[in-house]
């Protein structure tokens, strides 16, 4: 049995104006009928095959609570328990507060670490993944998943392969784990050939991981265990004791963990994944006609070409006109105009913005 642990704290500014800080994007529908916390919650969730899943773990913050388990109730799934992290920390002391609310009631619990962000078209080769990855679960690895990557992305973490995959899609022994490298560094990478991205997707026992802090990030066991500890069940959440976690640092697993401990693996995913990181890869994701042209809501294009139009307010027509690798998305109370090269910029934007409060 595999405990879905889906991480919903996060606030993904580079999708403004549909994220925002008090409904990011993994609540909204973007790319689907569902939203991608509903579709995240959905890939984890039943028995396929050999692969059985129990209820999910979600963390999330005070303020999504509600937007959780109303959106769970949607799509019919009933959570394991819905976590409130007091402030967000990043993914470390989150991981961690998971593992070691599973180990109270399983010493030998494996949870599978899931973003609530991402797109993964093709169930059935994930759950084909994640069955090979309990081979080195079994062995006490720590296992990620490894997408080929066909640009010196920065903002991903690289995984070095200890030895060429066989094509079996069984797990490979990883040499080095780099968290989010430099430009030249990247580069150097994507040209060694022997690097796969991070889809930021993790299996492993909870007694294994729990070890791993205690070795390579043992200043956030005592506050984190702490605030499990004198956790409070609240309405069916589990709020952590804020005064503890206030001690916990904000780190992600990636480098509090990922970057030092030696047992790690990899499992290639050749399927489709994308982390929509931004307005450009909505549009790659999402539904094209011949010409690359986008749309979604009351947006209408002529004689446009890899652009896209979106209109997510009931009173906003949207009508491009001879537009070029353009992405326009109004709402209500913005609109978003940029050349598709800019997509990354749109964190600026939220910056800026932010600033002028
Ligand atoms: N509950 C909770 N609390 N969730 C959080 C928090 C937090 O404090 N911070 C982030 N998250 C959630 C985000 O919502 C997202 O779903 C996931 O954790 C990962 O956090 P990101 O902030 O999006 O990480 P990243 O994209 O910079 O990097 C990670 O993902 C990449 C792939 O998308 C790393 O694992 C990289 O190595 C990886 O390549
Ligand atoms: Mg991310």
């Amino acid at each position: 049995l595999i405990t879905p642990v889906i991480l919903a704290g996060g606030s993904g500014t580079r999708l403004w104006p549909l994220s925002r800080k008090s409904y990011p994007k993994q609540f909204v529908r973007l790319v689907d009928e569902q939203t991608l916390f509903q579709a995240s919650a959905l890939r984890m969730a039943g028995r396929s095959g050999a692969l059985a899943f129990a209820a999910p773990v979600v963390l999330t913050n005070s303020d999504f609570r509600f937007i959780v388990t109303e959106q769970l109730s949607e799509v019919g799934i009933d959570p394991g328990a819905v976590i409130i992290e007091p402030e967000g920390r990043n993914t470390a002391p989150a991981i961690l507060a998971a593992a070691l609310h599973l180990l109270q009631a399983d010493p030998e619990a494996v949870m599978l670490v899931a973003p609530s962000d991402h797109v993964i078209p093709d169930t059935a080769a994930f759950h084909a993944a994640v069955a090979q990855g309990l081979t080195a679960v079994a062995a006490g690895d720590l296992v990620t998943f490894g997408i080929q990557p066909d640009r010196p992305e920065t903002g991903y973490g690289y995984l070095e392969l200890a030895t060429p995959p066989d094509g079996s899609g069984a797990p490979v022994k990883l040499a080095r784990f780099v968290e989010k490298p430099d430009a030249a560094r990247a580069a150097e990478m994507l040209a060694a050939g022997s690097y796969l991205w991070n889809a930021g997707i993790f299996l492993f026992r909870a007694k294994d991981i729990l070890a791993a802090f205690e070795t390579y990030a043992p200043d956030l066991c005592a506050p984190v265990k702490a605030a499990v500890a004198e956790a409070t069940a609240d309405l069916g959440f589990l709020r952590l004791a804020p005064g503890p976690w206030d001690g916990a640092q904000d780190i992600s697993i990636d480098y509090a963990v990922m970057e030092k401990a030696p047992n790690l693996s990899v499992v290639p995913f050749a399927a489709g994944w994308s982390d929509l990181g931004g307005w450009d890869a909505v549009w790659r994701e999402g539904a094209q006609d011949d010409n690359g042209v986008g749309l979604s809501g009351a947006a209408t294009a002529i004689d446009c070409t890899d652009t896209l139009l979106r209109s997510d307010s009931a009173n906003l027509e949207v009508v491009g006109i001879g537009l070029d690798n353009i992405i326009a998305v109004a709402m209500n109370d913005a609109v978003l105009i940029a050349d598709m090269s800019r997509a990354q910029d749109v964190k600026k934007a939220v910056d800026a913005l932010k600033a002028r409060k």
